[in-house]
């Protein structure tokens, strides 16, 4: 049972019975009144007008019509000039949240009330350039051939990949082809259909930042591989190591890494290519935050030092917003093959018109300019936060800064971070632990990892970057309040 709308209200599945030998009408009001009283219909529920569902279920118009009055006179029904018949509020089951009803119930009370959230990976949601997108859309609408709206080519949409392609030559250096090109929906599918392509290819271990992005371990098991965890110092991952440990495929976030923040420096990169040379190897290379770089113009992808070995993945969701669900894969040539059939047979492709949408967006340069203009608010996002470290929390480490929308701010010695989160969140601001990030995998190293916050800044506007780090500052005193000179100037290192 489906309750659709239409130009004359929603349709409603009701059966009458034919063959018996109760009247047509006297059905008709038992079963909407069961459907009231049962939930099925809730209040506020808008009715099927008496035209529609005279027509549907074959029955005069006047019959649906008395079949109505007859439940408003009974209390079941409310009828209003200009809205149609609807189910009285207070009968029957409960209301249910609907976009028409306006019947909205209030969000689940949260159990703390949070006023600045330094979440990590969430980008300015205000910021997102919704009139450029709704241009984009109605472009693509106009122009779309009709064929489009049948299964798309494997790999995504043509159009949209020799842009794609274009793009990441122009902005990130590399140097693939609309055919090296996959459209997904966001990086993590991306992840998913590369980790596929790799274990059916004969990978068994596959390295892992550690501290890294979330779940990859999950990830990597899941696909019937491996995941060994490998450090990440201040120059990036430690490739040595990563040889060490046998794995034959890598995800890194070179760009800026995810979550220290590091950026990996160019012999590291140089050695990572060899590396994956030397043992026939494939590295994944997230390349979220590259367009975000301040001290500096963005280092090309890594793609463009070694296509046949690098795997490059892009997506919308810290650029434009999430909820676009849109990115794409740049795949050594060996690899194109198995990663379109992992696609093919778990997802059958993107939305067309959205993917032929972002083609006109960043074909018209709207994208760029949009990306342009929110590197620099988060710059200066990025000062503000460290100038209100420097100022409430003195002589306190606050790394990662050169890119992106996050940055790890170092404990003092005897502060922990469990304590340092319950006793911001007390006073409403929330912070993350950098421990969340550690992997769960044998490792390649032993390394120790610091006390340290993970402050994303992307989707907090910079008064509440000066609030909630002066808040945090509070909060730091309060934890290190056993070690009273945890929080002052430190000694250099
Ligand atoms: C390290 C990293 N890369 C990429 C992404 C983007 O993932 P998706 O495109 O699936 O939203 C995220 C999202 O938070 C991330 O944390």
């Amino acid at each position: 049972m489906g309750v659709t709308w239409s130009g004359d209200g929603p349709a409603l599945l009701l059966a009458l019975d034919r063959t018996g030998g109760t009247p047509l009408g006297h059905q008709l009001q038992d079963q909407l009144r069961v459907a009231v009283r049962q939930g099925r219909l809730s209040a506020g529920e808008r009715l099927p007008s008496s035209r529609r569902l005279s027509a549907d279920l074959q029955v005069s118009r006047g019959m649906v019509v008395a079949c109505y009055e007859q439940l408003i006179a009974e209390g079941y029904l409310v009828g209003a000039a200009g809205s149609g018949t609807r189910v009285a509020v207070g009968v029957g089951g409960p209301a249910r949240r609907s976009p028409r009803a306006g019947t909205t119930s209030p969000p689940p009370a949260a159990e703390h009330r949070v006023d600045v959230d330094f979440a990590y990976g969430v980008p300015d949601l205000r910021s997102m350039p919704l009139p450029d997108w709704l241009w984009a859309l109605r472009e693509a609408g106009r122009s779309a051939p009709t064929a489009v709206m049948g299964d798309e080519d494997d790999a995504g949409s043509l159009r949209l990949r020799e842009v794609l392609a274009a793009y990441h030559r122009r902005v990130r250096a590399g140097t693939a082809e609309a055919e090296h090109a996959v459209v997904v929906n966001g990086f993590r599918q991306g992840l998913v259909l590369a980790l596929g392509a790799l274990a059916r290819s004969g990978v068994e271990q596959v390295g892992l930042e550690d501290p890294g992005p979330r779940q990859h371990d999950e990830l990597v098991r899941r696909a019937g591989m491996q995941p060994v965890a490998v450090p990440v110092d201040r120059a990036g991952l430690d490739v040595d190591a990563l040889r060490r440990s046998g794995a034959r495929a890598v995800v890194v976030t070179p760009a800026h890494q995810c979550p220290t923040g590091v950026v990996m420096g160019p012999e590291r990169r140089q050695a990572l290519v060899a590396w994956a040379t030397e043992v026939d190897g494939i590295v994944l290379e997230d390349d979220y935050d590259a367009e975000f770089r301040y001290d500096r113009q963005p280092v090309g992808s890594l793609q463009g030092l070694a296509a046949d070995r690098v795997l490059a993945l892009g997506s919308l969701s810290k650029t434009l917003a999430p909820g676009i669900r849109l990115g794409w894969l740049l795949v050594p040539p060996s690899l194109v093959g198995p990663v379109v059939r992992e696609k093919l047979l778990t997802s059958r492709g993107a939305p067309a018109l959205d993917q032929l949408a972002l083609a006109a967006l960043m074909e018209s340069g709207r994208y760029d300019r949009h990306v342009l203009r929110m590197r620099e608010v988060y710059r200066r996002r990025r000062d503000v936060l460290a100038g209100a470290v420097a100022a409430h929390a003195p002589g306190l480490r606050l790394a990662g800064l050169e890119a992106g929308c996050h940055a790890v701010l170092e404990l003092p010695p005897g502060t922990t971070e469990p304590d340092v989160e319950r006793s911001a969140l007390r006073r409403a601001v929330r912070v993350h632990g950098l421990s969340h990030y550690r992997v769960d995998a044998p490792r390649a190293a032993e390394v120790e990892v610091p006390a340290a916050l993970v402050l994303g800044f992307g989707n907090v506007d910079e008064g509440r970057v000066l609030r909630g780090v002066e808040v945090l500052g509070q909060a730091l005193s309060d934890a290190s309040a056993r070690v009273p000179s945890a929080v002052g100037p430190r000694p250099a290192r």
